[in-house]
C-alpha cells in the first residue's frame, strides 16, 4: 500500500482535540516531539496525551514509527526537539533506568527477553535489578506472583517450557515488579494463539481497571487493540493522522478500510 492511500486520514490533530480524549488527570504528554535513531528522523512534531488509568493504542502501517514512540517515551531514541512530561515534570532526557526507577514507567520487552534456562522466579527477579537489595526484589516478586497463581505454580520451572501465553504473562509480571504506573507494551498479541490473545488483553484490562495502570500499546491487530483501548491514535509516516475513542475509530470507515480489512 502506498503512503498516498493514507492521505484521507488527515494530518496532525491539534492539542485541543487530544486534550478532549484524556478525560481525567493528564498523566503523560508528548509535545512537538522530533525523534529518531542517529541522523534518521522518524517522528515529526508528534503530540500525544493520555490520562491516568487510561489505555491508548497506536495503530498504523508497518514502519510508521509506532514502536519508535514507545522507544522515545522510554529513552531509547535520539530526541531532537519537543518534550515528554509526566504530569508537570519534564522527563524528556531521563535514561531508561531512571524512567523505570524514578518515573514509574515500564517497557514490556518481547519474547526474546525471557531467559529460557532460568526459572520463572529467576526471570521475575531480573525485573527488580534496579532495586536496592535482592530481598526487596524478592518481596516485590512475591506480591506479583500472588496475583498470578498460574505463574506462581511454575516458579521453579525453567521459563523455556512455558507456553506462549504464559511467557507473555511472565514478561508482563516481570515488568510489574517495580510497580510502574505506566506500562508501555509493543504488540502484546504477536505470535500468540487466539485463546492466549484474549487472555493477555484480559490481564492488561485488569491492570488498568483494578490497579489503575496507564497503558500505552502498539498493536498490529488493530481490531483487538482498538476494542481494548479507551483511545486510539493512527500513525502514518511518523505523524499522528487521526485520533479518537477506540470505539469510534472502530466504526470509522477510513480506519476500517485501511486497517480492519473492512
Ligand atoms: N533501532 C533502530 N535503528 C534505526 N532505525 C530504526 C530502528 N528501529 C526502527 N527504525 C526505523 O524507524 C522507522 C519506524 O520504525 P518503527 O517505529 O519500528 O515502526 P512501526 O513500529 O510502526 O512498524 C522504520 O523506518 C525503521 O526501519
Ligand atoms: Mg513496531
Amino acid at each position: 500500500m502506498s503512503t498516498d492511500q493514507y492521505a484521507v486520514l488527515g494530518k496532525t490533530p491539534g492539542l485541543r482535540e487530544l486534550e478532549k480524549l484524556s478525560f481525567d488527570d493528564v498523566h503523560l504528554t508528548i509535545n512537538g516531539l522530533e525523534a529518531g535513531y542517529g541522523k534518521m528522523v522518524i517522528l515529526h512534531d508528534l503530540n500525544l496525551m493520555i490520562g491516568k488509568a487510561q489505555s491508548l493504542c497506536l495503530v498504523g502501517p508497518n514502519g510508521a514509527g509506532k514502536s519508535t514512540i514507545l522507544h522515545s517515551i522510554y529513552g531509547f531514541t535520539k530526541i531532537n526537539a519537543g518534550s515528554i512530561k509526566l504530569g508537570n515534570n519534564d522527563i524528556t532526557n531521563l535514561s531508561p533506568n531512571e524512567k523505570l526507577k524514578n518515573a514509574g514507567i515500564a517497557y514490556i520487552l518481547q519474547d526474546a527477553s525471557i531467559f529460557p534456562k532460568m526459572t520463572v522466579e529467576e526471570n521475575m527477579l531480573m525485573g527488580g535489578f534496579l532495586m536496592d537489595t535482592v530481598a526487596h526484589a524478592k518481596e516485590a516478586a512475591e506480591k506479583v506472583l500472588a496475583k498470578y497463581p498460574s505463574l506462581a505454580r511454575r516458579r521453579n520451572q525453567n521459563a523455556g517450557v512455558l507456553s506462549g501465553g504464559e511467557r507473555r504473562l511472565l514478561e508482563i509480571s516481570r515488568a510489574l515488579i517495580m510497580n510502574p504506573q505506566i506500562l508501555l507494551i509493543d504488540e502484546p498479541s504477536i505470535g500468540l494463539e487466539p485463546r492466549f490473545i484474549d487472555m493477555v488483553f484480559e490481564i492488561l484490562k485488569d491492570l488498568q481497571k483494578t490497579e489503575g495502570k496507564t497503558i500505552i500499546m502498539v498493536e498490529q491487530n488493530a481490531k483487538k487493540g482498538l476494542e481494548f483501548a479507551d483511545i486510539g491514535y493512527v500513525l502514518v509516516s511518523g505523524q499522528v493522522a487521526r485520533v479518537g475513542l477506540g470505539d469510534d475509530l472502530l466504526k470509522d470507515p477510513d480506519v476500517g478500510r485501511l486497517f480492519l480489512g473492512g
